[in-house]
């Protein structure tokens, strides 16, 4: 098997997106020794995806916001299937972490007055976005990157684990191999903070690029850990559909936030025929009580754009399967049409969505500032992840961590744009922090040298089916991202999902064959084999939590179960291992509210 080489480690951090950072500077801040493993190079992160802001009570556009009003958004957007416990911690601690990442050097846009800028985002009931023209998760990445990098951090690049080591009940360490190479690596640690981003490369359009493929939940499965909610995957409303090679590919939420509307092939706004009834206008016409939208006799308290995602998301398709679609099966997105009512208005899009600007220009020769877009749904976020105390991110396992995408429970059914990236640096810093302590609390534990080797041999068991005879793995993961995108989708039937279920074990059985030719090093053949492994976990867990959930909820439409069942409404979906190996799935209640969370819920609605 070759050379292998160890490292020991106080801390272990696997997945260097904001939240991986975040949790890595702090616990280095605790004066513990710091491991941050890369899939990929540091700085390239799905992080970088959440392009239209940083949601945080900041009020500085709006004086009415505060803690309370984001914590009931993101409740009412989740469905109130949160863990209400971290959606709380998240609310106050944002405009913290928000001001934190400024001191270090994150340049934001500004108000006139020289505060940072916000902007208007879906379920969000005032502009709360923190944002960087539409790249802020970059300006993120970029700030807590300069700021970790000084901080005495031992970073790995291109390595990806294969599996935790544990002794006895507690994980003690990873068996990884670095990418250039293909060499082992054992890590020893005394606690290990899983921050592994998303599943997206489960399905076929996806705005995920190739290291979304559900690592840290996989990892986390196999060692015993539970994971909560899979089912609610985000499908963001807008990505590219054309050209078929930029397919996917996200158009940013501040689109629509900075004025972009949706219209269909009759130039219709469609979203305005579906306006929910707490949606609509109870209000005068005046900037203290809210603007009023209005098209015809319907009228909106807020543009029905930015109504949440999931909501968004479905209409969109329901315009593309009743005909009144774009030519290249989307929906036209207009930000052009603010011309009518801004003199400077080519300017000012170029400068509130650059990126916005360059994308479609080049990618599709379309010019945003006089042309529309077209645009469709793309897999973007998994609700769903790792099951973890609110508080210290602590996971089922102990010394497992868990944070960012791959943690699950603050979201519940839907989490609202911007969430993530506030989400990233809260929590991320409190797994960072209470790693730190149960490291310098703890003895390194023993890796059972047996299992490393059994580790190692299962890695490399394509090599042992190389040759022409053998299936190559890409034919088998793309064969599991069309089935999941036309089985466990955006709408969903409990017949489909039985029958994706079903592909999903002959997806197995055939990937335990898959074969890969040549040597280890840069062997992208023998990677994509590695992280089907890790795809076929996951599938079958958003799969099973879907089929179990019968009921639509936020980010789950169900055409078999259209409503909300209540019982469901105080459940969870926990997903573990058996002992038998099989996956099982338990509904879990939801512990009630303390009087003082729910009195707010209440008072807004
Ligand atoms: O649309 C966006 O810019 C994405 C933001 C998010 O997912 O939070």
């Amino acid at each position: 098997m070759g050379e292998c080489i160890e490292f020991e480690h106080d801390v272990l951090v696997i997945g260097a997106g904001g939240a991986g950072l975040r949790a890595a500077i702090e616990a280095s801040a605790a004066g513990v020794s710091v491991g941050l493993v890369c899939k990929s190079m540091l700085g390239k992160a799905h992080t970088v995806m959440a392009e239209g802001g940083i949601a945080a009570a900041l009020a500085n556009v709006d004086d009415r916001d505060n803690w309370k009003v984001h914590f009931a958004d993101t409740m009412r957007g989740g469905q109130y299937i949160n863990n209400w416990r971290m959606a709380q911690i998240h609310a106050q601690e944002a405009p913290d972490r928000v001001r934190e990442l400024e001191s270090w050097g994150a340049v934001f846009d500004r108000t006139k007055d020289g505060r940072i800028l916000q902007r208007n985002f879906g379920g969000h009931k005032y502009p709360r976005l923190a944002h960087v023209g539409d790249r802020t998760g970059l300006e993120m990445i970029r700030t807590l990157q300069d700021h970790g990098i000084h901080q005495g951090i031992e970073v790995y690049m291109e390595v990806t684990v294969v599996e935790l080591m544990k002794d006895g009940d507690r994980v003690v360490g990873a068996v990884a191999y670095d990418r250039e190479r293909g060499r082992f690596r054992i890590f020893r640690a005394k606690a290990i903070v899983l921050a592994t981003g998303g599943v997206g490369r489960a399905y076929q359009i996806t705005s995920n690029s190739w290291e979304g493929t559900g690592d840290g939940h996989a990892l986390a499965y196999h060692a015993g850990a539970d994971l909560i909610d899979m089912e609610f995957i985000q499908f963001h409303p807008t990505g590219m559909v054309w050209p078929p090679s930029v397919c996917g590919i996200l158009v940013t939420e501040g689109v629509r936030g900075e004025g972009g509307i949706l219209t269909n092939s009759e130039g219709r706004r469609f979203m305005f025929d579906d306006i929910p009834d707490n949606y609509k206008d109870q209000t005068a016409d005046t900037p203290e009580e809210g603007w009023r939208y209005v098209l015809g006799d319907k009228i909106a308290r807020r543009p029905p754009e930015l109504l949440t995602r999931d909501h968004v998301a479905r209409c969109i398709v329901r315009e593309i399967r009743e005909g009144r679609g774009s030519p290249h099966g989307g929906v036209f997105l207009d930000i052009a049409w603010i011309k009518e009512k801004m003199s400077d208005s080519e300017a000012h899009i170029k400068r509130k969505l650059p990126s916005m600007y360059h994308q479609f220009k080049q990618l599709a020769d379309i010019d945003i500032t006089n042309e529309r877009m077209e645009v469709g749904p793309t897999t973007h976020y998994i609700m769903g992840g790792i099951r973890v105390e609110a508080d210290t991110q602590a996971a089922t396992v102990p010394g497992l961590y868990a944070c960012g995408e791959c943690g699950g429970g603050i979201n519940g059914a839907n989490r609202l744009g911007g969430n993530s990236l506030s989400d990233l640096i809260v929590l991320g810093k409190r797994a960072g922090e209470h790693a730190a302590i149960y490291a310098l609390e703890t003895q390194a534990g023993r890796i059972d040298e047996a299992r490393v080797e059994a580790a190692q041999r299962t890695a490399l068991r394509a090599f042992d089916r190389g040759g022409s005879e053998a299936e190559g793995p890409y034919a088998v993961q793309n064969d599991l991202q069309v089935a999941m995108q036309a089985l466990v989708g955006i709408v969903r039937t409990g017949d489909e999902m039985r029958t994706a279920l079903e592909e999903i074990t002959k997806l197995r059985q055939r990937a335990e064959e898959v074969g890969v030719v040549g040597h280890r090093e840069y062997n992208p053949g023998w990677h994509t084999a590695l992280d089907l492994e890790n795809l076929l976990t996951v599938s079958e867990a958003i799969a099973r939590s879907a089929l179990a959930r019968e009921e639509s909820r936020g980010a789950q439409f169900r055409k078999d179960f259209p409503s909300k069942d209540p019982g469901w409404g105080k459940a969870n979906n926990v997903i573990r291992k058996a002992r038998d190996g099989s996956m099982e799935v338990e509904k879990v209640p939801i512990h009630d509210m303390p009087a003082e969370l729910q009195a707010i819920v209440d008072e807004m609605g």
